[in-house]
């Protein structure tokens, strides 16, 4: 027998998802000590996690026993306060990376076709081809989705548009006005999804409550990944029509949402001002790292998130350079940009670091 006889065809051409390298591994390959190295790779929260998540998360544990509420009704109720809207309105997912899996579960068909930018966060593309969709890809314009090209790529077979603000890995956004409009002016059969999932960086946030209430098909992701320092537990959540998220609620497992995550959840979202306070501090980090590749004369795509794009050349050998001294960032070869780095803004000290050994790092590169 031949397994591959067996296999869905577009699995076998399908990529599996490369995450930052996480701490231990690095120290165990490079047997270095794991406390001196610093993960600046994926996007997480440099200050750890709300006091009163954690606290939350720790009371949870005492019910570890017990199945958790798998319709999350508590943190519905919180995320539906919160955005003005009614709990039938939002489904919980395990990291927004899994409201991206339903969807697909719930829309996508061999034939389909899928618009999303180019570069974009990659598993746009990896979830329309787990389902047998075409992506179809339209280049930024200057780093920034070309709203207008992509309107311009909906054919019939359209079935959904990705739209990151602010994008994983450029750290640009689009204007509210500017994404309002274009959602309004897009055909009926196309399911929008707004990915969010950097939102909380910006001073200000779109207003999607009234394009909701119209019964257009589209949905506002977020995550507690980032800005909420909740990246191990996997939670994440959109905004939709009742009707849309009935039938994402289908496509879930029972207990997509585990008890500590749900309790860190509510528990994030009752310290507004650690969140704030966040903000705050990657406003500043963002500067100091912007302020220092500026100073190494390292070409950067200006970020509004918690991350910014640097072009240092040989993009493999700088990681590697760095890696090697205890500080891991991402190539992103995997989005089209062999001579970029995507550097995750840390605290004041670790920015410091990455300075000094990018310099470094740099040196080394041009001196081969
Ligand atoms: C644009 C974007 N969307 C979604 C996600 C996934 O977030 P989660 O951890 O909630 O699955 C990421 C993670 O890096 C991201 O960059």
């Amino acid at each position: 027998m031949n397994l591959t006889d067996l296999v869905n065809p577009h699995i076998l051409s399908q990529p599996v998802y490369e995450p930052g390298r996480p701490i231990e591994d690095v120290a165990r390959e490079l047997g270095l000590d794991p406390t001196g190295i610093i993960k600046m790779a994926s996007n997480e929260n440099p200050l750890g996690t709300s006091p009163k998540a954690l606290a939350a998360m720790r009371k949870a544990l005492d019910g570890a026993a017990l199945y958790p509420d798998g319709g999350c009704i508590a943190l519905r109720e919180k995320l539906a306060a919160r955005h003005g809207i009614s709990p039938d309105q939002i489904v919980v997912g395990n990291g927004s990376n899994e409201l991206l899996e339903m969807l697909g579960h719930v829309f996508l068909r061999p034939g389909d076709e899928v618009v999303m930018g180019a570069p974009a966060f990659i598993v746009y593309k990896l979830v329309t081809r787990l389902f047998g969709a075409t992506p179809v890809e339209v280049p930024l314009r200057d780093h920034v989705h070309d709203l207008q090209a992509m309107a311009a790529a909906v054919t019939e077979r359209t079935k959904m548009v990705f739209l990151p603000s602010p994008n994983n890995p450029t750290g640009t956004f689009n204007e509210s006005e500017e994404m309002l409009g274009w959602v309004k002016g897009l055909p009926e059969h196309v399911v929008v999804v707004i990915d969010e999932a950097y939102v909380e960086y910006l001073e200000k946030e779109p207003d999607w409550s009234e394009v909701i209430a119209t019964g257009r098909a589209l949905v506002v992701l977020r995550t507690f990944s980032k800005i909420f320092g909740l990246a191990a537990l996997r939670v994440g959540y959109g905004r939709m029509n009742a009707e849309i998220a009935a039938l994402l609620q289908r496509s879930r497992q029972p207990f997509n949402v585990n008890a500590i995550a749900q309790a860190g959840a509510l528990g994030a979202l009752g310290d507004q001002e650690w969140v704030t306070s966040c903000r705050q501090s990657n406003a500043a980090g963002l500067q100091q790292l912007e302020n220092g590749l500026s100073k190494l004369e390292i070409p950067f795509v200006p970020s509004v998130g918690n991350f910014v794009l640097a072009e240092v050349g040989d993009a493999r050998g700088v990681f590697a350079n760095l890696q090697g001294v205890g500080v891991i960032v991402r190539p992103v070869g995997v989005y089209g940009l062999p001579q970029w780095i995507r550097i995750t803004v840390g605290n004041e000290t670790q920015n410091e670091r990455l300075l000094t050994e990018l310099q470094r790092a740099s040196i080394d590169q041009a001196s081969r």
